[in-house]
């Protein structure tokens, strides 16, 4: 049984609890792509963990994969070890594997990151960890992967070739180039740490698969940022629809059983970038301070909007969502007139999909349909029907417009504030 996850918008849906939620029942949890950009939050326990690298199953006994599509910060990775060691976790190589071919982020990728973004006359508002020139190496061919860190001489004539060319870079850029011999060895360090960690994640997982077992792969930022599909150029650098699983683990579409996206209740964005139904009102702000809308990764705060269909119509396309997850249906309650856009109105014609464009898109005004909001607080519900009657109304919509089964509906942070449609 093989399961995708993706998020459905733009990030931050929640995608952290809901694999952490279902991640009991499956036997191998994987990242397939992105790096530590992404922040995921587990709320289980008493205790809260922001996840960026490992697979948010890590609280149960499934064995947690990180794929060759994905950009890897070891030192990210290490104190994320450590801080699950500090909460009694322990991440043995019995527990974690790490593709060989993975690509490692190195200190002159964030340095490129920092410097690009800082002469971008219109900012993409990055996450600062280097994410687009790990990818830009990746797909130049000049990429460190996991292997090369994890020896020595491979490491030292990696660099070789690729340092003067990172300072020329650096350099053009109006930098300093950052790499110093004890940074170095710092990597050679972690990397022999990590060397019993290596593995090759598409062979565990096509094994598994034919055994039986299941496996989760769990997507990180959004649809809508997705490198191909996204609204360019305020996207991440890496293919984060459902298919991109199938190429990031080397697994076979027909393999696939599920795929299940994530979506809030309402919409974030962080960083740049069109956000049609954005609020800057009280509105947003209430999203934003009973979501707890701030960067899991960066702290920033999260820009709000209402519920935006055509943005879930594409995602929709996109992934080709078997079911969905609704999260933060919470967060709503309060707000007696809710509103959820149903379209767009674009140069005088109203149209229900989003234009190809990022530009047309920045244009695009939202059309509302009204709903009757709630006041009760939901966070303690335990099942659909205990839903104050506009909540189920709120949610039935959804689902009618989105022609998506909404299998799961989650009410809070915690594990146990979730509960099957
Ligand atoms: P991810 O990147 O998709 O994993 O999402 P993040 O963890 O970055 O952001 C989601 C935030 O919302 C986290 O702080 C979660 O703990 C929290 N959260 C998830 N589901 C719910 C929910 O149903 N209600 C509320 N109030 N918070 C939620
Ligand atoms: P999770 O997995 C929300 C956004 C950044 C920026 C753009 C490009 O927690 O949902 P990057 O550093 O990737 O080059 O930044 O993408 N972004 C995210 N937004 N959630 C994320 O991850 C994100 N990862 C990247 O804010 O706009
Ligand atoms: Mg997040």
């Amino acid at each position: 049984m093989f399961t995708i996850i993706t998020g459905a918008q733009f990030g931050d849906e929640g995608k952290g609890k809901i694999v952490d939620m279902l991640a009991k029942e499956y036997d191998i949890v994987a990242r397939f792509q992105g790096g530590d950009n992404a922040g995921h939050t587990v709320v289980a326990e008493g205790k809260t963990y922001k996840l960026h690298l490992i697979p948010s199953g890590v609280l149960f006994d499934a064995r947690l994969l990180i794929g060759p599509g994905t950009v890897m910060n070891p030192k990210v990775l290490m104190l994320e070890i450590a801080m699950l060691r500090e909460n009694g976790i322990e991440i043995t190589s019995k527990k974690l594997g790490i593709d060989a071919k993975t690509s490692i982020i190195m200190p002159y990728h964030v340095a490129l990151d920092g410097l690009r973004e800082s002469k971008r006359a219109v900012k993409i508002g990055t996450t600062n960890r280097g994410i687009g020139f790990a990818y830009v190496d990746k797909v130049g061919r000049d990429e460190v992967q996991m292997a090369d860190i994890a020896d020595e001489k491979r490491f030292e004539k990696r660099l070789d070739e690729l340092l003067p060319q990172k300072e020329m870079a650096i350099k053009e850029l109006g930098g300093e180039m950052n790499i110093s011999r004890s940074e170095v060895d710092e990597y050679l360090k972690i990397g022999k740490q990590l060397k019993p960690y290596i593995t090759d994640v598409s062979r565990e997982i096509n094994h598994a698969l034919l055994q039986g077992k299941k496996v989760l792969a769990e997507g990180a930022q959004g649809t809508h940022l997705d490198i191909i599909h996204g609204t360019q150029k305020f996207v991440t650098s890496s293919s984060t629809v459902a298919g991109s699983a199938c190429a990031g683990l080397g697994v076979g579409p027909m393999k696939v059983n599920k795929v299940m996206g994530v979506i809030k209740a309402y919409i974030t964005r962080v960083g740049e970038g069109p956000l049609p139904t954005e609020l800057k009102n009280d509105v947003g702000e209430h999203l934003r301070e009973r979501g707890g809308e701030f960067g899991t990764t960066t702290g920033r705060p999260r820009r709000c909007g209402w519920f935006d269909l055509p943005i879930a119509r594409k995602s929709i396309d996109l992934n080709g969502y078997s079911s969905m997850a609704l999260t933060k249906l919470d967060v709503l309650g309060g707000l007696l007139n809710l509103r959820m856009c149903t379209g767009y109105e674009l140069d005088g014609k109203i149209r229900d999909y989003p234009p190809e464009l990022t530009e047309e898109l920045s244009r695009c005004k939202p059309v509302y349909t009204e709903v009757i909001g709630w006041s009760e607080d939901i966070s303690g519900i335990e099942s659909f029907d205990e839903l104050p009657g506009n909540a189920r109304k709120y949610v039935e919509l959804l689902e009618e417009l989105m022609k998506v089964n909404i299998e799961y509906i989650s009410v809070g942070p915690g594990r146990m504030q979730t509960f099957m449609k």
